[in-house]
């Protein structure tokens, strides 16, 4: 049987909520839950697919690698990994209403730490039902993994979630 781990961070906000209801989709023997700062990375090998979910809360929280961000910290850790052979999704929270021009930008950031694994990376998700005029969490039309809206869309999350569960199981 495939086996996932879905792996989150922060903790006790709309990012945990919605671990939990992409979590609610899959079977329970099929997948594990962790918060980030409870998962050892050397486990990732155990895994057919890993979730990872974040929420975008400005750039700087990103760009300075010398800031104790922990996917910071995870990223820099699994960049000395061959995670070839590994299947990889993303999804990220973000305020399409305060930041319009930034809407989920982290998912761009997490796809270009994961592409840099070597991993295969699944997940994209058409930008249609959103309203936002600018975000590096799109490429080709499409973001790169599951964008979700907490603090303005809450009763949308569970059927992007569903949908978006289905369609990693068919692209594994
Ligand atoms: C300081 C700060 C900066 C933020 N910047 C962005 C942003 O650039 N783009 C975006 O889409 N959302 C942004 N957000 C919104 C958060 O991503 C959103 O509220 C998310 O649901 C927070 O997740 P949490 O409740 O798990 O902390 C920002 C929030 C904060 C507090």
């Amino acid at each position: 049987m495939k086996k996932t781990a879905l792996i989150y961070w922060g903790k006790g906000g709309n990012v945990e909520e919605s671990a939990k209801i992409i979590y609610g989709q899959f079977s329970p023997e099929s997948i594990d839950l962790f918060a980030l700062d409870e998962f050892d990375v050397n486990n990732l090998k155990k895994y057919d697919l890993v979730i990872l979910g974040g929420s975008t809360v400005g750039a700087e929280n990103w760009e300075d690698a010398s800031n104790d961000n922990k996917w910071n910290e995870f990223f820099r850790t699994v960049q000395k990994m061959d995670l070839s052979g590994l299947t990889v999704a993303a999804f990220g929270l973000g305020n399409q209403v305060l930041y319009p021009e930034h809407f989920v930008d982290g998912l761009g950031i997490f796809h270009e730490e994961i592409a840099k694994t070597k991993a295969r990376i699944i997940g994209a998700w058409p930008t249609e039902g959103y309203h936002f005029t600018n975000s590096d969490g799109v490429h080709d039309g499409k973001f790169y993994g599951l964008a979700l809206d907490g603090d303005n869309e809450p009763e949308k999350t569970e059927e992007r979630a569903k949908k978006w569960v289905a369609q990693l199981k068919q692209e594994m």
